[in-house]
This record gives C-alpha cells, structure tokens and sequence, in this order.
C-alpha cells in the first residue's frame, strides 16, 4: 500500500473527511521557531473549531473584513497580505507544522497583530464559522492529488465548494490559484455550478493574469505544475 493508499477510506466510521495535506512534519524545526510554536502559537491559536462555533468578532473585535487562507504552507503569502491590511482579522490554517514554524517567525518579524493560526485541517475552522462571516477566502496552490485515483483528495469538492459560499458574506469573495491544469478546470466546474457563487470576470477572461494584490508564493516559485498558475475568482452572490 503506498503512502497515499490509506485505510481512512475505506472506513466509514471516521467522522474525519479524507486528508487533503500530506507530511504534517518535515525536517527537525529549528529552535527558534520551535520555541515559537510553545509561546506565540498558543497566544495567536484560533480556539479548538471542533469544541463549538468559532466567532470571528472573539478574535479580533475590532476586524473590518475576516479572511480566511487556507494552506499557507510557509506564510509567506499570508504575513504579506495581513501586513497589507492590519485591520483584516486573517485566520490561517495549515497543519503542515514545519510550515506553521515558519509562518510564526514571519508573523514575529512583522509583529503582526491580526493573523489566528489553526495548525490543523482548515476544513474543520470553515464548519465551526458561521453562516456569512467571512469576506475572503484565499487558497493558493492546493495539492494538486492529480493522479485519478486521488482526486477524491482534493481540497476543492463540491461539499467543500458549498460551505465556502456558506460562510462568505454577500459579496465576499474566493481566489482559487493552481498550477495544474485538470485542477484549474476540476475547481472551475464545481466552483460554477455551486449555488450562490459567481465568477469574477468574463468568461473568456486571461485566467492566467495575477490579480493586482496578488503576492508569489514559495510553492508558486518551485513551478511544480504544468501550466502557469491559473487565477479563479469568485463573488457570493445572494
Ligand atoms: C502545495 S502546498 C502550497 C502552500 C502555499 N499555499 C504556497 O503556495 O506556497 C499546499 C498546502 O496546503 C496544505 N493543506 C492541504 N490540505 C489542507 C487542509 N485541509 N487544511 C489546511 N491546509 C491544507 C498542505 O499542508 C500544504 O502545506
């Protein structure tokens, strides 16, 4: 059986949907950030989504927009944009743990005060949110699982593209970016026929131009995948 083969799917019994992320530890995490995820993580952590609904306003009471990034693999991305915009609560969920090592670091270097952390599977923070609650969800480069048998993997389903347009706010919008193709078109299919979702731009729109707030990410610059990063955009519309 490989690695990728686990049982979890054939058990029915597991509340836990199939795991979308693969290594959640790497190489050893250096002491400086390790000693960052025993003081900073548990200051910055979003409380525990599956002992109730999660309250955005709890985390940060003053946040004109709630953003929530999912898979923010090393934080660059995340530091930037919640740097950009020190009144947006940005909540970030990675449960790769060297990655949330690096993104504390990046957090302490920009001594930003408006970046929540859940270092686990963001799927359980988007149940435990509210309906109309957040007003960007950003999810970057996603593993691809691109071999067919995988798919099923994908962060990108159209359960997980529902509750997405549960919890935007009216207007509030999706940026979905991949750089393989059959991801780009699979995330374009569900994204489009997913009740209250609307795609930003023509539909014969370049999709392979960055949007203007658009900030290269680390996996981005690996060119890993097979096309140039495709942009998908999207507006909860009522
Ligand atoms: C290919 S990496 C891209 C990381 C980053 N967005 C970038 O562009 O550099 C995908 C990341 O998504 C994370 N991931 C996958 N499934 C996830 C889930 N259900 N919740 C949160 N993060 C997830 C993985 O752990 C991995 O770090």
């Amino acid at each position: 059986m490989s690695s990728d083969d686990r049982p979890e799917d054939d058990n029915p019994h597991l509340d836990r949907p199939l795991r979308s992320f693969g290594r959640i530890k790497a190489r050893p995490i250096k002491p400086r950030q390790a000693a960052l995820m025993d003081t900073l993580l548990p200051a910055i952590a979003v409380p525990d989504p599956r002992a109730g609904p999660l309250d955005p306003r709890a985390m940060m009471s003053e946040a004109k927009e709630v953003w929530l990034e999912i898979g923010f693999g090393g934080g660059e991305h995340m530091a930037a944009q919640a740097a950009r915009r020190p009144d947006a609560l940005v909540i970030g969920c990675e449960p790769f743990l060297n990655g949330v090592a690096s993104a504390l670091r990046h957090v302490e270097e920009g001594d930003l005060k408006n970046v929540r952390i859940h270092a686990d599977d963001a799927r359980d923070v988007v149940d435990a949110l509210p309906d109309a609650s957040v007003d960007r969800v950003l999810i970057l480069f996603p593993d691809p699982w691109h071999k067919a048998r995988h798919n099923k993997r994908r962060l990108l389903q159209d359960e997980t593209a529902q509750a997405f347009a549960r919890i935007l706010k009216p207007g509030g919008t999706l940026r979905f970016v991949t750089d393989w193709l059959d991801y780009a078109e699979w995330a374009l299919e569900r994204l489009d026929r997913t009740p209250g979702l609307e795609r930003i731009g023509a539909a014969d729109q370049d999709w392979f131009v960055p949007p203007a707030d658009h900030v290269v990410t680390r996996y981005e610059e690996k060119k890993l995948g097979d096309t140039t990063p495709v942009f998908l955009e999207f507006r909860r519309v009522d």
